[in-house]
């Protein structure tokens, strides 16, 4: 559920591949478009999901009645349920460099404050009843297809984009804006390595994953090997820039590589060329203005 979304797309397409096209099916409150749609089943009944073995739900936010729904529709028909959380789910008042899976959680805003609730149901429920309840804390995940939404991170897809069109990007965080990042290649696999790892094998239900952390200033510099001209000035947005100073600097995942054997592929060198490479294929395929790499 949620499926239409910058993570359920691509993790769809990759479970498809694993289990067949007919066995892997999307909802969402939106319609598909037509290429998701011919890719495989979308569905808008939550009814179906009564059908599903693994129901990975993946909306942003989720009001606690629609959160409530989910678990007991996964605890009565048995189903192994994933939920995502994020950096988010963490405050000012916890440790953030590195921090760990357990700690003081106090967010201050919304969106933390659901997802600390939905990790604390769902452990409740698989502590009490043994729901097989499943929830990875995912860094910002970058990626050439989200569309910047006023999000903490999204400058981080924001840059690539500029740095190819204009050669100029305004970010709204500070230069030494530390935060944890993750290709969306790396989140995808986690999470399907994380559904497919044995019961027996898991400490934890919540884990934090890690790829990579990095500022502003440094992807902007890791970009100017491949494009020295880009120029980058800063005008921090006092709401973002608070929200990015009370969330971890670092993931400390050394329990998901442990308990599941997670290692991530992609660092920062990786991502960039990465990005710069598909940003530039796709807008010299719609005709587009590129800076040459
Ligand atoms: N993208 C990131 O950087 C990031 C980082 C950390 C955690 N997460 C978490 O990962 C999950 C997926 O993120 P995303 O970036 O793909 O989000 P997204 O906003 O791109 O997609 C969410 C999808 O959920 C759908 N949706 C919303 N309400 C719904 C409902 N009631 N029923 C069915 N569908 C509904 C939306 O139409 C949308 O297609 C979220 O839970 C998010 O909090 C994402």
């Amino acid at each position: 559920a949620g499926g239409l979304g910058q993570l359920g797309v691509g993790l769809a397409e990759m479970l498809r591949k694993q289990y067949g096209t007919d066995n892997v099916i999307l909802s969402d409150i939106k319609k598909p478009p037509p290429h998701v749609y011919r890719s495989g089943m979308a569905m808008f009944s939550i009814l179906v999901l009564m059908l599903c073995l693994v129901l990975a739900h993946l909306y942003m936010y989720l009001s606690p009645i629609g959160l409530h729904n989910v678990l007991d529709l996964a605890l009565e028909n048995c189903l192994r349920l994933f939920v995502p959380s994020t950096i988010g789910a963490f405050g000012p008042s916890s440790p953030r460099d590195p921090v760990p899976d357990l700690c003081v959680q106090r967010p201050r805003t919304i969106y933390g404050v659901s997802k600390v609730h939905g990790e604390l149901m769902g452990e409740y429920l698989h502590h009490k009843y043994g729901l097989d309840f499943r929830c990875l804390r995912y860094p910002g995940v970058i990626s050439v297809n989200t569309t910047p939404g006023g999000g903490t991170t999204d400058y981080a897809v924001q840059i690539f984009h500029d740095a190819i069109s204009t050669g100029h990007h305004e970010c709204y965080l500070r230069a030494d804006t530390r935060l944890p990042m993750m290709h969306i290649s790396d989140c995808h696999r986690a999470t399907l390595e994380f559904m497919q790892a044995p019961e027996c094998q898991l400490s934890l239900r919540t884990y934090n994953i890690a790829a990579m952390s990095f500022t502003p200033e440094e992807v902007a510099q890791e970009i100017r090997k491949h494009l020295p001209h880009l120029k980058i000035t800063y005008s921090p947005d006092s709401v973002r820039q608070t929200i990015a100073d009370s969330w971890p600097v670092r993931f400390d995942d050394s329990n998901a590589r442990r308990d599941w054997g997670w290692k991530p592929a992609f660092g920062l060198e990786e991502l960039v060329s990465d990005m710069l490479h598909t940003i530039r294929n796709k807008r010299t395929m719609e005709g587009l203005h590129v800076h040459s790499l």
